[in-house]
């Protein structure tokens, strides 16, 4: 079974879109997933590009003004899936609107946030949903030319978006002169360099311009310095996806299907030790329990031990805690955690918290572009600390000396790669220290990893 027809039974068998047909919402970004439809026919069929002639005035009605466009989207209460959460809205009416020279719209697919696997699954499955998302956008913004940086080793996905690219392209819905409006917009597919770093949202320009990806100093923010230099808004694959059903369907119907603050629906991908792993597009506000039921629980003969909600960056919580969170911004981050990029991370009550911290710091220290000294040097540094503890070599101070590092890369440096390595260290000797305790007192090296 390929790894694709797997994902999919997956699907099938989980009943996601019942979930939504409960509470009378289609937010469609999966139902290209569900029915195996990529191509610009069955989108069309869907209700595909509907929304972009809505707003061109093509179907009889008057179109929709740019402010429009951008009120309908600040009414829904979208707000960014690629880790922030930002509103979307807001983002948009950055863009100064009126500047005489070239601006850009970009989609960040880089996805390289451990646990997440969501925006390949779009762009696989349902291609044509962020085309249209983008089209939109660029519309709203008064923007001609747009990128989509897509993850450097997906190379079929690649080729699925361009083969979507080329079909719009022939239907008039990308190119000059946009279904015979004056509305132009060229819409371009790159390749990621395959480093982490790449997704932050400025190393991915600088990468995008051909350099080397490592971020910029902000401010200034990409709405007035972004690609080439020029005004650019980016934002995350799943978000433009959510655009052509909120203009559908109004703002208001978008926001409903989430709750306050928290519009919408947004997908998990959830990984780790439960029975069906896969991503599950579910409403914002769902409670952290029905998610892992949809999932199909953890493990048998297993107790959960612990989640990391919003992908490898997020702060581990406890199972007594994650039990009483709904799945939205808000929620998890009164918990004290972050919903990020949505990537669900369970762990049961065979997994060692020291062996797992391992691993991330691993990525951290790996993934550090190297620009800031706080996270080159305090990233390996805590990688080694936590190494040595897992091999029974950990010292008396250990735990301050992690805490006291995590604290001087948090902070201090041009992006947030160094918070995301300082959090997870810091959550994990919160909620488990003991572990960490037992580990150093007792010098029992535990089992090799094999980061
Ligand atoms: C180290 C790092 C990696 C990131 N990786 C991604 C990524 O892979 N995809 C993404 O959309 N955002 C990523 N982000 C967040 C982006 O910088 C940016 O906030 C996001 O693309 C904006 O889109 P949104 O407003 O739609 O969420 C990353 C941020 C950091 C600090």
């Amino acid at each position: 079974m390929t790894t694709a027809a797997r994902i999919l039974s997956q699907f099938q068998a989980t009943g996601v879109q019942t979930c939504f047909h409960d509470r009378h919402i289609n937010p469609q970004i999966y139902v290209g997933l569900n029915g195996n439809n990529w191509s610009i026919k069955d989108y069309e069929a869907r209700g595909g590009y509907q929304a972009l002639r809505r707003i061109l005035g093509k179907d009889g009605e008057e179109g929709l003004t740019q402010d429009q466009v951008i009120a309908t989207v600040k009414e829904s209460g979208l707000r960014g899936r690629g880790g922030a959460g930002f509103p979307t809205g807001l983002k948009w009416s950055f863009m100064p609107r009126s500047f005489p020279g070239q601006k850009y719209l970009v989609c960040n697919s880089d996805e390289g946030e451990p646990g997440t696997c969501k925006d390949r699954d779009i762009l696989q499955f349902n291609p044509h949903i962020v085309i249209e998302g983008m089209i939109i956008a660029a519309y709203a913004m008064g923007i001609s030319v747009g990128y989509n940086y897509i993850h450097g080793e997906i190379f079929q996905t690649y080729e699925r978006f361009e083969a979507a690219l080329e079909e719009a392209r022939a239907a008039g819905y990308l190119g000059d002169n946009i279904l015979g409006s004056s509305f132009s917009f060229q819409l371009h597919a790159a390749h990621g360099f395959g480093a982490y770093i790449c997704g932050e949202e400025t190393a991915l320009l600088e990468s995008l311009e051909g350099k080397k990806g490592q971020p910029r100093f902000k401010p200034p923010f990409p709405a007035s310095f972004g690609l080439y230099g020029k005004p650019t808004t980016i934002n995350n694959t799943e978000t433009f996806a959510a655009v052509p059903w909120i203009i559908r369907n109004g703002g208001a119907a978008y926001l409903e299907c989430g709750k306050p603050n928290n519009g919408g629906t947004k997908i998990f991908s959830v990984s780790g030790d439960v029975e069906k792993p896969g991503n599950y597009e579910v409403p914002l506000g769902t409670p952290f329990a029905k998610l892992l039921e949809l999932a199909g629980g953890v493990r048998k003969g297993r107790q959960l031990k612990a989640v990391i909600p919003g992908g490898s960056s997020a702060p581990v919580l406890p199972a007594s805690v994650i039990m009483e969170c709904t799945m939205d911004y808000d929620s998890i981050a009164k918990a004290g955690s972050m919903l990020g990029s949505g990537a669900v991370i369970v762990m049961d009550d065979s997994r060692s918290m020291v062996e797992s911290l391992l691993r991330l710091s691993y990525f951290y220290s790996h993934e550090s572009c190297g620009q800031c000294t706080p996270c080159r040097e305090g990233t390996g540094w805590m990688w080694r600390v936590i190494d040595r503890i897992q091999h029974g070599q950990g010292r008396e101070g250990d735990l301050d000396l992690l805490n006291s590092v995590a604290d001087n890369i948090q902070g201090r440096t041009i992006c947030a790669l160094g918070d995301a390595a300082a959090m997870p260290v810091r959550a994990m000797i919160k909620h488990f220290r003991p572990e960490f305790e037992a580990l150093i007192r007792n010098k029992a090296p535990q089992a090799a990893t094999s980061v």
